[in-house]
């Protein structure tokens, strides 16, 4: 999420690049922005006062070079005795972070008419400091993150005409007065708050395009969402406690990511229904037991392509997934499915990773072969910690498959059919089963396994195992019942690491060979 925000934010990490007074605003230091560019970055850290800074900086740029002033883990204890108009600079973007910084004179903020973003991030503010915000007409970016504030009343930003975006991430904020959000805004970050309810204050807010309210308290959002306007393309709502979704997410129709994870979600409410440029949807840590209790939730999500359903209360799928055309990530990790069809996942032809780990699943159905278009490449499976007792063929030929992951089941054994022809498979993991031979196995061919996990199991001996394996590089077999092995296990197997010639490493501690 922070590289998210620092491209909102509109920072760059650009290269070291020429600035020819480098020498004489020691011990600041100045970097051209990017090639080309009329603004120079300029930074001085650990200053013992903001008098030293004035003396380092005075006059030492031409008055029309755009500056980006940040001056961060500094005393500033002489604040008073300066403005920021004797340095005689066209600041643009000031930064001051990590500054102990608890209360602003409003006189030293003079000269800063230029001035588009603000960050007094990472300090002890208990306010916002609206009277030096009033000397910044053309501020657009505001960043109050991490700091002490309490409150944001009604004049906090009045008379901001251009503010677009403004974080308040990581405050004390309990109370937000109705009117205090100023109408112009796209961006919002009120996240990691005491927020319990947002007070009608989003309702005007008809340019929005960004909402962060994670980690706050609040109990609902119905009625709080703008009330007109639909540019809004991501919310995030995650660790609060809300118990539904407000019905007018349905006029979102630009949504593209939503987080709603760490919530007492029941079900969606047919919210989500016809966001049909939804990209990610993240649901995990809620009590969700039907996807499709009262309309089909998914069907018009044609663009979905993250899926994050894990932690909630699921039993049945359902065919609930068949709308999901896009879908890429499907995560349905620490749920209650007794079964897994692979009818589920028919025709979603862009599905790369399932995850089916800890949940109740005793039976496979379904088999791909018959089921699933060649195009589909399923790359990774996990299926741990799951109750299968046997795979039933269910596997067979599932195109692209390269990592397997079966630990933590009841399986006994392997047929030969359960893993024919996945000519893609790298990484196979039945550790922590109840295997007592691997023979079978041994009679598929699987070109391209290089590691083998099959420790805590029941095996007894190794004679041919290997020889369906001819890429294998490592086999863990540890902690089996191992009393002998063939003296041509490995006969046919040449490990290969990136094209060269490698070693077979067999792990056998815990044997009694
Ligand atoms: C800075 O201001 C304080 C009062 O705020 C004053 O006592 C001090 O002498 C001033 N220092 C300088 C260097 O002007
Ligand atoms: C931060 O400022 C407060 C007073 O505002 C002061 O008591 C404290 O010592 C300062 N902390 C540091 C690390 O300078
Ligand atoms: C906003 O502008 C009006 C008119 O110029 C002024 O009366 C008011 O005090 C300003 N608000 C703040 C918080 O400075
Ligand atoms: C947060 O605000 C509450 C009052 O709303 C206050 O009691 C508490 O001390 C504040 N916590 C911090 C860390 O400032
Ligand atoms: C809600 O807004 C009203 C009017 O601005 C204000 O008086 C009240 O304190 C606010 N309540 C909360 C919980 O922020
Ligand atoms: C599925 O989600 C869980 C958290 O809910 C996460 O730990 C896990 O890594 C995810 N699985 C995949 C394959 O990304
Ligand atoms: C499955 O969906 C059908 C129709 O969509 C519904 O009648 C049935 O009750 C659902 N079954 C479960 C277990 O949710
Ligand atoms: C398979 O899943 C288990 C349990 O989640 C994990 O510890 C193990 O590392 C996974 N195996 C592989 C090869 O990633």
């Amino acid at each position: 999420m922070s590289t998210f925000l620092y491209t909102l934010l509109g920072l760059s990490v650009g290269a070291s690049l020429h600035c020819s007074v480098r020498r004489e605003i020691s011990p600041c230091t100045c970097r051209v922005q990017e090639p080309n560019s009329n603004t120079i970055l300029v930074a001085c850290e650990r200053m013992i006062s903001f008098t030293q800074v004035v003396e380092a900086l005075k006059d030492k740029f031409a008055p029309d070079v755009e500056i980006s002033l940040r001056i961060a883990y500094s005393r500033m204890d002489d604040f008073f005795n300066h403005t920021f108009q004797e340095l005689g600079l066209a600041v643009t973007d000031l930064k001051l972070n990590h500054d102990n910084l608890s209360s602003l004179p409003e006189s030293v903020f003079a000269g800063l008419g230029r001035t588009e973003y603000l960050s007094l991030a990472d300090n002890s503010l208990p306010e916002v400091p609206n009277h030096i915000l009033q000397q910044m007409p053309v501020l657009k970016t505001l960043d109050i993150g991490r700091s002490r504030l309490q409150a944001i009343t009604d004049k906090d930003f009045q008379n901001m005409t251009d503010l677009q975006h403004l974080v308040l991430a990581g405050n004390n904020i309990s109370q937000l007065d109705q009117s205090s959000m100023p109408h112009t805004l796209r961006h919002l970050h009120l996240g990691r708050n005491k927020l319990m309810h947002l007070n009608d204050t989003l309702r005007g807010l008809t340019e929005l395009e960004w909402l962060f309210l994670n980690g706050n308290q609040l109990t609902t959002l119905d009625e709080q969402l703008p009330r007109e306007g639909n540019k809004l393309a991501l919310l995030h709502a995650g660790s609060n406690q809300l118990q539904k979704l407000p019905q007018e997410l349905q006029n979102f129709i630009l949504l593209e990511s939503l987080f709603f994870q760490h919530n007492e979600l029941l079900n969606l409410g047919g919210t989500v229904q016809r966001a049909r440029n939804l990209k990610r949807l993240h649901l995990c840590h809620n009590k969700i037991q039907e996807v499709n209790m009262i309309v089909n939730e998914f069907t018009e999500l044609d663009s979905l392509e993250d899926l994050q359903l894990g932690h909630n209360q699921l039993i049945s799928l359902n065919g609930s997934l068949a709308p999901l055309r896009s879908l890429r990530c499907l995560n349905l990790t620490n749920n209650l499915l007794q079964e897994f069809s692979l009818q589920d996942i028919q025709g979603l032809k862009r599905l790369r990773i399932i995850d089916l780990s800890y949940n109740k699943i005793s039976h496979l159905s379904g088999r791909m072969e018959n089921l699933v278009e060649p195009e589909t490449r399923i790359v990774e499976l996990r299926l741990d910690h799951n109750l299968l007792r046997t795979l039933d063929g269910a596997l067979m030929g599932v195109h692209g498959l390269q990592k397997l992951n079966l630990s933590n089941n009841l399986l006994e054994k392997i047929a030969p059919d359960d893993l024919i022809g996945l000519e893609d498979l790298r990484i196979l993991d039945v550790s922590f089963n109840r295997l007592t031979t691997l023979e079978e196995t041994s009679k598929t061919f699987l070109p391209s396994l290089e590691q083998l996990y099959a420790s805590h199991n029941a095996l007894t001996a190794l004679k041919q195992d290997f020889h369906g394996l001819p890429t294998l590089c490592r086999a863990d077999l540890s902690h089996n019942q191992i009393q002998s092995i063939g003296r041509d296990l490995a006969s046919k197997t040449h490990c290969r690491m990136h094209r060269l010639l490698g070693v077979l490493r067999v792990y056998l501690t815990g044997n009694m060979v």
